[in-house]
């Protein structure tokens, strides 16, 4: 989950590939640097934490050439130190490296009388490509060679000091796709992103691919061969270019904030998209749906869960990636899965989408990046048309993908003729509101700021919610852990009382989601048990919810949030959950959209 950014062209590189670095800082930015080729020499410049450590030493000494390579790093093997950052460099070759090498140890062990200089698995890419070189191999023939010898998922970058014209990417289980510049200018990177402002066309690589990129040539290679391949040049959307906060401080309140319009988008956006989904598939043949997903992808599929079981009577489960991966599930014929993903280069999710087609079982996409490998993969795919999403922690990806799997589901459900045609009509009535229910919402942003210092000074806190609020509770804990570094735990609210109860004493914040609903008096049973034993509660309800309330409303904290449909309630609710989050961490003085330990994108198992 490495940034990687290369550039062949008839100019100075240095400044490029730093900026193109920013715009790959989300996958990682724990240590970057770049190098350069001129005068047969490499210069290089890595420094530990943020680019803008590195910014500085540039600025100080930059780097001469025109060709180069950079790579912004999320530690894998080794601590996030200058001498672990990438680029690696040799007697012949630098490189820098996203992903895996699963057999480095073996190769390393094989590397005798090899003087290491980092901890890190792609350093053993470095002396083996420098030992072909010394057996006198040419460039193509020691990246042939190095190619049989490599297990794992890599996406490289490599330049070469004997041949300096020449740019190699080489992809295998990690993306890496190719820019078309002007005045020949080519660019590669592990995402379009990185060199969008320059570029109009790509090339996205395929798995195995090897690519050279010189003097304005670009030449692929399928899988582990010499022969050579064409792949598709695709233009690169517009929408890539822009990320700007708009003058929020933090892209994270930006994308919360601008959760209405991405609900409408992502409607609209459905509308026009559903009929491949639903009329490809027979979904009254469809006996179940296995939905599989990583971290708030993975909560949104949670909550589809409650939602296609109850209103389409479609039986579903709903699995992490890294475990459903390894334990072998049993995939029925009929069935048919769906991948969740914000990035779509979730390493998890893309395996597990790949052992789930070569079952032969139907594979639907739900991604945001319409680029990704997981929607080039799939068989059929949805977008949640949500825009770049910065924020490491995800908010407006999620709540698009909820409103995808909304529309989704009453679609299917009037399909499988499990609800008639005016209660299908009353759904998607209520769909069209939700935005404006959303916009409502957001104004709990300014009384939700006083609650930060509570939950700033706390230790743990504790998420509970039933039905489809379940996965919010989920959600909302994950949110406050990632930004604020706060301890805290979602939870069944049923389930409060087989545990997590004897963890509650007057220091314990528990967060309550519950609207107005049949389990509402449930509820409230477990909100007298945490306060029976002096936690303190903050309350999230409707009117209807507070009037309800009676006494017990003195002794806890309520928020009212509009009245909304039982159906959707998982929308409305899990916008409170990101204001806090978002509040507290900037109480604390939070890295808020790039909290330590994370990347934006997990494209590592
Ligand atoms: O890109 P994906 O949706 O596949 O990513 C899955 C998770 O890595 C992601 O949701 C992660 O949990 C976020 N940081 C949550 O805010």
């Amino acid at each position: 989950m490495c940034g990687i950014i290369g550039i062949n062209g008839a100019t100075e590189v240095c400044f490029d590939l730093l900026s193109g670095l920013k715009r790959l800082e989300y996958r990682g930015y724990d240590s970057a640097g770049i190098v350069t080729l001129y005068n047969g020499s490499f210069s290089r410049q890595r420094a530990q934490g943020k680019l803008v450590n590195l910014e500085r030493k540039l600025k100080e000494c930059p780097v001469p050439g025109n060709v180069g390579i950079g790579h912004t790093r999320w530690a894998t093997h080794g601590a996030p130190t200058e001498l672990n950052a990438h680029p690696h460099q040799g007697k012949h070759v630098a490189l820098v490296h996203n992903g895996i090498i699963e057999n480095h140890a073996e190769l390393r062990a094989n590397l005798k009388d090899v003087p290491f200089e980092s901890e890190t698995d792609s350093e053993v890419i470095v002396h083996l490509l420098d030992a072909y070189l010394d057996k006198g191999c040419d460039w193509g023939e020691a990246i042939h060679a190095l190619l049989q010898d490599l297990k794992g998922a890599y996406a490289l970058a490599i330049l070469f000091k004997e041949w300096p014209d020449v740019l190699v990417g080489v992809c295998s289980g990690s993306p890496l796709v190719v820019g078309y510049g002007t005045e020949e200018r080519l660019f590669l990177a592990s995402d379009v992103v990185a060199f969008a402002p320059s570029c109009a066309e790509a090339t996205y690589l395929e798995e195995g691919d090897w690519v050279e990129l010189n003097k304005g040539q670009v030449t692929i290679h399928p899988k582990k061969a010499l022969s050579t391949v064409t792949r598709p040049r695709v233009p690169i959307s517009r929408d890539q270019e822009c990320i700007t906060k708009e003058g929020y401080q933090h892209f994270m309140l930006k994308e919360i904030m601008e959760q209405p319009t991405v609900l409408d988008r992502a409607l609209k956006m459905y509308r026009t998209q559903d009929c491949q989904i639903t009329k490809k598939y027979d979904w009254k043949q469809i006996s179940s749906l296995s939905i599989i997903a990583c971290g708030t992808s993975f909560y949104a599929g949670c909550v589809a869960k409650y939602w296609f079981e109850k209103i389409g009577r479609l039986p579903v489960s709903v699995d992490i990636a890294s475990e459903f991966r390894y334990r072998d599930p049993t995939l029925l014929p009929g069935s048919c899965a769906l991948f969740i993903s914000q990035s779509g280069e979730t390493a998890d999710t893309i395996a597990a989408l790949r052992f789930v087609k070569q079952k032969g079982i139907p594979c639907i996409g739900l991604v945001n990046v319409p680029e990704s490998s997981i929607a080039r993969e799939a068989d059929s795919i949805l977008q949640t048309q949500a825009g770049i999403e910065v924020g490491v922690a995800s908010t407006k990806a999620f709540i698009a993908q909820l409103a995808i799997l909304s529309a989704l589901v009453v679609e299917i459900a009037s399909l499988r003729g499990t609800i008639p045609h005016e209660e299908k009509a009353s759904l998607q009535q209520d769909l069209m509101a939700i935005s404006g229910l959303v916009t409502e919402t957001l104004k709990l942003s300014i009384p939700l700021q006083t609650l930060a210092p509570r939950f700033g000074q706390s230790k743990t806190a504790l998420y509970l919610g039933r039905g489809s609020l379940y996965p919010i509770a989920l959600e909302g804990a994950l949110k406050l852990k990632e930004i604020s570094y706060i301890h805290a735990e979602g939870y069944a609210a049923g389930e409060l009382k087989h545990g997590p109860i004897a963890l509650i004493d007057d220091k314990m914040l528990i967060i309550v989601l519950a609207p107005y609903n049949d389990l509402f008096e449930k509820i409230l049973s477990n909100v007298q048990e945490v306060l029976a034993r002096k936690g303190q509660v903050v309350f999230f309800t409707d009117t209807h919810g507070m009037r309800a309330l009676g006494q017990l409303e003195s002794q806890i904290t309520v928020y009212i949030l509009p009245a909304v449909s039982p159906f959707l309630v998982p929308i409305v609710y899990t916008i409170p959950m990101q204001l806090l989050a978002y509040y507290v961490a900037t109480f604390k003085g939070a890295d808020i959209d790039q909290p330590r330990n994370l990347a934006k994108s997990v494209t590592v198992e």
